[in-house]
């Protein structure tokens, strides 16, 4: 298997010193984290981390983790949870733990999906919670696919951990503090979507950032909501916990959106009869009353009213809240100590109550002007404009897909990056969901955006989607791609980035006059030779 070659890290250690090549490279790392030189270290991340970890397992535990050769078939976002594991059923089990993650290779975790499989599987990863878009479903699956782990020959967890370098701010385990500046709605009245315009300061945060890279942030939760919750465990919100409260951790330590397996275990412990009964079933997956899905924290709470959990063994039952990640819509060239992001507000109404994406609503509502949090830089894996700046760009995104190439444009009028850029957006409605108009059309008009083609779902009785702009100037974007273009999709994972796909191939097949097969094989290759590029989630 390959290996990721490794970051350059100064040398403290003298290679007559009697270490392996390994250990030296261990401990050289170890000692530049402690002598405060990260800055002068290029940045591991945990995939990187990861990937070189499964670079120092040996024989069997490496060939069955490496399988890169099986293709991984289940690795596709739209594909449900039980048909990529009966894809994966028989391989060694670090392909089965990658075939339950969300295969959107997001990054919310801190790794890819293989990354992360292979890092459960080397045990340098205990958390079998992080991946968000696979939610209880993932988790639920790796739990029961971990049992197998200690029973695994090939398994052979080493005792050493490669130290994860990374600057303060460079990766969710070790976030920094930036400053909110601003926020602004960028859909008109009439609008189904609330979307917004974010400036975060980050000039004393001292990060750096690509174009293409996303932010973490780590959200507050909806101060509403924990006083309900507060009330409804019949607990001072003062509770000491550790050093803090029930109201700190209900705030900022736990998330209070799907109600976990572990809050229903500990509700078992409390009622009796025909409530313990129900509590277990939810506690083991099943959905007695039919309303499993529907249940955060507080809905689980007010479905078995009375119970007066103790307060640091309920905080000790939820998950950890989680960082988001956000693509970053700026170019730090155009906007020094500045970081933006194009953010949708999720709320949805289940019965009378108004539930609310907890970051997204934080940023778009609750976070004030002034006030500071915790962020960090998702470097992209694969997702960059081409380093030569003549080639031309085509850009696809819908949506909060446009996000990163506002980026990518302002980045090519700052270097004035003389290539062709061409970008598809397509929303709901025209007079109400065109993001950035007015920069996006005065781009046009500056010929910066070379193209600008729109697609408007619900201006008419036919949706018009970006992939149905796409095929009718196929001829077009054929004739770009034989120029070398680079493409990029952003935005939606399940079903926009599928579509896209097959649009792009059948723009192939018809106006690069192959065979069905043969345009496959060229998107295949476009691919893998980094021209074609996905951002999405
Ligand atoms: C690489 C990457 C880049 C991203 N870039 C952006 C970006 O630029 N802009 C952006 O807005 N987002 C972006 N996202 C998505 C973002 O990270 C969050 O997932 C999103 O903001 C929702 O988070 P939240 O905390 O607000 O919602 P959460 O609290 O996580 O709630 C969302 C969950 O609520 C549930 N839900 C949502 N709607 C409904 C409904 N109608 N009915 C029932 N349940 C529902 C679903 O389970 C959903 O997963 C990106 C994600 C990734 C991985
Ligand atoms: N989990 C999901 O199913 C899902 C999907 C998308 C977005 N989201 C969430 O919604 C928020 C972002 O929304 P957004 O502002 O980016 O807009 P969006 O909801 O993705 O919609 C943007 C545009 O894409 C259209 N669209 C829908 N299906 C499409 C398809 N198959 N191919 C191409 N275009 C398609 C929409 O049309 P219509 O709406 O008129 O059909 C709309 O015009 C985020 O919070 C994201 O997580 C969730």
């Amino acid at each position: 298997m390959s290996v990721t070659p490794r970051p350059p890290i100064p040398s403290f250690i003298p290679e007559s010193a009697p270490f392996t090549p390994e250990q030296r490279l261990w401990l050289n790392g170890l000692f530049a984290g402690l002598f405060g030189l990260e800055e002068s270290v290029t940045p591991l991340s945990n995939i990187e981390a990861a990937k070189w970890l499964t670079g120092l397992l040996d024989g069997e535990a490496a060939a069955a983790t490496a399988e890169a050769d099986d293709g991984a078939p289940w690795h596709d976002p739209a594909m449900p949870l039980a048909e990529r594991l009966k894809l994966a059923d028989g391989k060694p089990l670090p392909r089965r733990f990658m075939a339950a993650m969300a295969q959107q290779d997001c990054g919310q975790c801190g790794y890819n999906c293989k990354d992360y499989a292979d890092a459960l599987f080397a045990n340098s990863e205990k958390r079998l919670n992080l991946c968000v878009p696979g939610g209880k479903d993932t988790y639920r699956t790796l739990k029961q696919l971990y049992q197998e782990l200690d029973g695994t020959p090939a398994a052979k967890p080493i005792s050493v951990m490669p130290p994860l370098i990374t600057r303060r701010g460079y990766s969710r385990d070790n976030p920094t503090y930036a400053a909110f500046l601003s926020r602004r709605r960028l859909n008109k009245a009439g609008s189904q979507k609330e979307t917004w315009h974010i400036d975060i300061d980050i000039e004393n945060a001292e990060l750096d950032y690509s174009v293409g890279d996303c932010l973490g942030v780590f959200p507050r939760n909806d101060a509403a909501l924990v006083d309900a919750v507060v009330t409804a465990l019949h607990a001072p919100p003062d509770f000491p916990i550790a050093d803090r409260t029930l109201r700190d951790e209900l705030t900022d330590g736990v998330s209070l959106s799907p109600a976990p397996d572990m809050l229903f275990q500990l509700i078992s412990y409390l009622t009796g009869g025909e409530r313990r009964r129900k509590a277990k079933q939810l506690c083991a997956g099943e959905d007695p009353d039919g309303d499993a899905a529907t249940l955060d924290v507080l809905a689980a709470l007010n479905k078995f009213p009375g119970i007066r959990p103790d307060p640091e063994a309920f905080i000790e039952a939820l998950d950890a809240l989680q960082p988001r990640l956000y693509s970053i819509s700026s170019s730090l060239r155009s906007n020094p100590g500045r970081v933006a992001l194009t953010v949708d507000a999720v709320r949805y109404a289940i019965d009378d109550r108004i539930r609310l994406g907890v970051c997204s609503t934080f940023l778009g509502t609750r976070i004030a002007p002034g006030d500071k949090l915790r962020v960090y830089i998702q470097k992209a894996q694969h997702f960059a404009l081409p380093e030569n700046p003549c080639t031309p760009i085509i850009m696809i995104g819908p949506g909060t897909g446009v996000a990163p190439f506002r980026a990518f444009l302002q980045e090519r009028l700052a270097t004035e990056a003389p290539g062709r850029n061409w970008l598809f957006f397509g929303h709901q409605r025209s007079a109400c969901d065109f993001l950035y108009q007015d920069e996006l059309t005065a781009l046009r008009s500056s010929g910066l955006l070379t193209r600008l083609t729109l697609a408007w779902s619900r201006d008419s009785d036919e949706k018009i989607y970006v992939q149905h702009r796409m095929r009718e100037v196929g001829r077009d974007f054929m004739s770009w791609l034989n120029d070398g273009a680079h493409v990029y999709v952003c935005g939606d994972a399940k079903r926009m980035a599928k579509d896209v796909e097959a649009a792009l191939v059948d723009i192939v097949a018809q106006y690069g006059s192959r065979s069905p097969a043969e345009a496959i094989k060229f998107v295949g290759e476009l691919k893998a030779n980094r021209r074609y590029q996905a951002d999405v989630y």
